[in-house]
């Protein structure tokens, strides 16, 4: 990645917590980064554009039944249409592992993963059954229209309400998912014998992730039979991993990347169905392949959940939680348990001694639900935050004051402290700019012309989390430094964030600073996602620049002459591109000259970063928000308008304020989709998902979004991560709905307890 603007950031040195601007804005919207579907042959191999050929198309052809079993192709109109080299199906793929263990991602939920073109069965609306080979897109496209499927369909289930009698204990666990933690106390008593109670059924709809880039896969031959794939992935080892196991091809074989990702919000976690089709397409025809979903495709593999939830709060006339009960039941798929964390929240964010807490699947014959935006979070906290202002209200009691009289110190589930925990100062700070305390307690108080007037609040958590990943760093003598992981930037500003890092810990100027990721050859990185890639891949580049200080200090000190002779390593600093005595003032040397005097042409270190896991052990890690919405209400349209938000976060030290308070308005803007727009809609006679492009699927745009105000409070966590970093990112939606929901009670005195909150439900 080096296509970066040198005027964008004047300000250098840089520090850890100054204002880096993106290195790679200027590459993105001049149209010089590219994507996975944007690379050609000819920047491969070297070969003239206007005359070597282009790649294969491969285009989709996907199933229109839910369930059965495909008794019979028609392929001959397809396999006439000029252009067409094949067509791929089950009865006719190349050889790839039988077993689905082969198909398992580092992100699988337990079970066994879809294996596209594997058999005659099919698992759900939209299945992939076909792929058309073409010299052309539109040949492909083309004949894929002329293929004809012959089914025997069998009974499908794609309703969750109706089957919630149906619910069952995950038994196909992943690793690492937290069940919810055992009862405590004794929550169904005491919510009977509670003087206040709440009693309520929350329910949020399936939603798609929506990237703007569509999922792609270019993959590229070369002539040593070596492939060079371009996915769309928010993990390149993860997807090279998927492929060599797959296709029984050497990890060596196989290189991926994905220097740039047109956003994912999880839907990159798991290599999706079009890069193992387009490696199968490869290997076939022996030739580079490219295959692109369209955006209807892009609703035919991982969803949020659709899921149900029941909240039981019980509480005495002061407002201290007595009882905390709360149960949910959500959508999985009949291949995979896919589990996310949805109930464990309201066992940590309030202080309470009676908590029971549940959570059940329900098969049906959908694909697999994914990891989308604080996946569990984003719905699990929502039903708590608008239980706890439902509550509020009951008691007649100020919605923050209640979170206050309720505040954890420690989280009593797991019984440990918190590594940091800055939300009360989130509550203050949010409160004091949003004007919080000029807040009429009544709904239905506030009027402005046609539009109710409501203001809400909600809290918000989520992980701070932090895995193990590798980085190599090499200073050249000309003071050039590059560092490099297998990370990934899928807009979050992670190249930005890490070249700042390496710059301040190097004390270099950032334009003579590289940061390389996207590419599954560079040192072992962990999938972006959870938030956590400055707590993992941020430290191990801190961690090999300070092997990199070591490495200089040692060379500067035995120089002929050496200023720095008598120095001793604690006291001495790399800045101005130096290495200084913080003791003595005179005693300082250019890290070029270093480097040139001792005669080396460069120094090469690598790291590896591993998490204290004895430490954090010790501690519940975890970031922080309290979100203040306003919304305008229409009285007689019943439409709602997001007119200002302020969030304030805890999350630890913010390396850079910039891409930081991005992330935060990021997750805002779709918390607001979440609370009015989001919403995929089945048609269970078919079990096909129908809403599937950005026309119908709304999402919120420009015109939805107002004002948004971003509060980062001072955090001071050293556990998390030895950067100070907790993470951003997933926290900037996670309470965003259920604040925007408690501002609609406000307004309007009507309470919604399903998301999105449309107009037909508001008025
Ligand atoms: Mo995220 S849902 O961890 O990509």
């Amino acid at each position: 990645m080096n296509a970066r603007d040198p005027a964008a950031n004047l300000a250098t040195p840089v520090a850890l917590g100054t204002l880096v601007k993106r290195l790679d804005g200027h590459a993105k919207v001049t149209g010089q980064a590219r994507y996975a579907a944007e690379h050609l042959m000819d920047h491969h191999q070297g070969l003239d554009p206007a005359t070597s050929p282009d790649v294969v198309h491969g285009v989709v052809v996907n199933s229109t039944i839910a369930r059965g079993r495909i008794s019979g192709f028609e392929l001959s109109d397809a396999l006439a249409v000029p252009g067409v080299l094949d067509v791929l199906t089950h009865a006719h793929r190349p050889k790839v592992r039988n077993s689905g263990l082969f198909y398992k991602d580092m992100t699988s939920p337990g079970g066994t993963p879809f294996r596209p073109l594997h058999d005659e069965h099919i698992h759900h609306s939209g299945q992939p059954v076909a792929l058309v080979l073409a010299e052309t897109f539109e040949a492909a496209r083309y004949a894929a229209s002329l293929v004809r499927v012959q089914y025997e369909a069998e009974p499908h289930d794609t309703h969750l309400l109706s089957n919630l009698r149906r619910a069952h204990q995950p038994s196909r666990l992943k690793a690492g998912y937290s069940p919810p933690p055992e009862p405590r106390g004794h929550a169904d008593a005491a919510f009977e014998a509670a003087p206040v109670r709440i009693d309520a059924s929350y329910y949020a709809g399936v939603e798609h992730h929506n990237p703007m880039e569509m999922h792609a896969s270019t993959v590229l031959l070369g002539a040593d039979g070596h492939l060079t794939i371009h996915d769309k992935t928010q993990g390149s080892q993860n997807s090279r991993w998927v492929v060599s196991r797959v296709f029984g091809l050497p990890r060596s074989r196989v290189t991926v990347r994905n220097a740039f990702v047109g956003g994912a919000f999880g839907s990159g976690l798991r290599p999706q169905y079009q890069l193992l089709l387009a490696v199968m397409g490869a290997l076939h025809l022996n030739r580079s392949v490219r295959v692109v979903l369209t955006r209807q495709q892009m609703f035919t593999f991982g969803h949020r959940p659709e899921t149900w939830q029941r909240l039981r709060l019980g509480a005495e006339p002061d407002g201290r939680l007595t009882a905390v009960l709360h149960e949910a039941i959500a959508e999985t798929s009949r291949l995979e348990d896919y589990v996310e964390v949805v109930v464990n929240w309201s066992g940590q964010l309030y202080q309470c001694d009676n908590v029971r807490m549940e959570y059940s699947l329900v098969d049906l014959d959908h694909y697999s639900p994914m990891d989308m935006r604080a996946p569990g979070a984003a719905h699990g906290v929502h039903a708590l935050e608008v239980a706890m202002d439902e509550l509020a209200h009951a008691l007649k009691m100020d919605p923050l004051a209640l979170r206050l009289k309720n505040y954890a110190e420690r989280d009593a589930s797991k019984d440990l402290p918190f590594s940091s925990k800055e939300l009360r100062a989130c509550y203050a700070q949010g409160a004091e700019r949003f004007g919080w305390h000029g807040r009429p307690l009544a709904p239905r108080s506030m009027r402005e012309g046609d539009d109710w007037v409501g203001w809400g609040m909600a809290t918000g958590t989520w992980d701070a989390m932090q895995m193990f990943a590798r980085a190599r760093a090499v200073l050249h003598a000309d003071g050039r430094l590059v560092v490099s992981s297998a990370a990934t930037d899928i807009g979050t500003g992670t190249i930005t964030v890490m070249t700042q890092i390496a710059a301040a810990a190097m004390g270099l100027p950032i334009e003579q600073v590289c940061f390389e990721l996207g590419d599954s050859d560079l040192p072992v990185a962990p999938i972006e996602g959870g938030s956590s890639h400055v707590a993992t891949v941020g430290s191990a580049v801190q961690g090999v620049c300070e092997k990199l200080h070591k490495k200089l200090f040692k060379l500067a000190r035995a120089l002929p002459g050496s200023p720095l002779a008598r120095a001793r390593f604690k006291d001495v600093r790399f800045a101005d591109g130096m290495v200084k005595s913080t003791l003595d003032p005179a005693a300082a040397l250019r890290i070029t000259d270093v480097l040139s005097t001792a005669g080396v042409s460069k120094l090469d270190e690598k790291y590896l970063m591993l998490p204290n896991m004895l430490r954090q052990k010790k501690f519940v890690r975890a970031v922080h928000s309290a979100v203040f919405v306003e919304v305008k209400v229409d009285e007689e349209l019943g439409t709602v308008r997001v007119t200002r938000v302020v969030s304030a976060i805890a999350a630890g030290r913010i390396i850079n304020p910039h891409t930081a308070r991005s992330q935060i308005v990021g997750g805002v803007v779709w918390g607001i989709s979440q609370a009015l727009h989001e919403d995929t809609l089945t048609d269970h006679r078919l079990g096909r998902f129908m809403n599937h492009n950005l026309s119908e699927y709304h999402v919120a745009v420009n015109a939805d979004i107002h004002d948004i105000d971003v509060i980062f409070v001072e955090e001071h966590d050293d556990v998390v991560s030895s950067l100070g970093a907790k993470g951003v990112g997933e926290i900037g939606i996670v309470g965003v709905a259920a604040a925007v929901s408690n501002a609609i009670f406000h307004a309007t005195g009507r309470r919604v307890r399903s998301t999105p909150m449309t107009p037909d439900k508001v008025m």
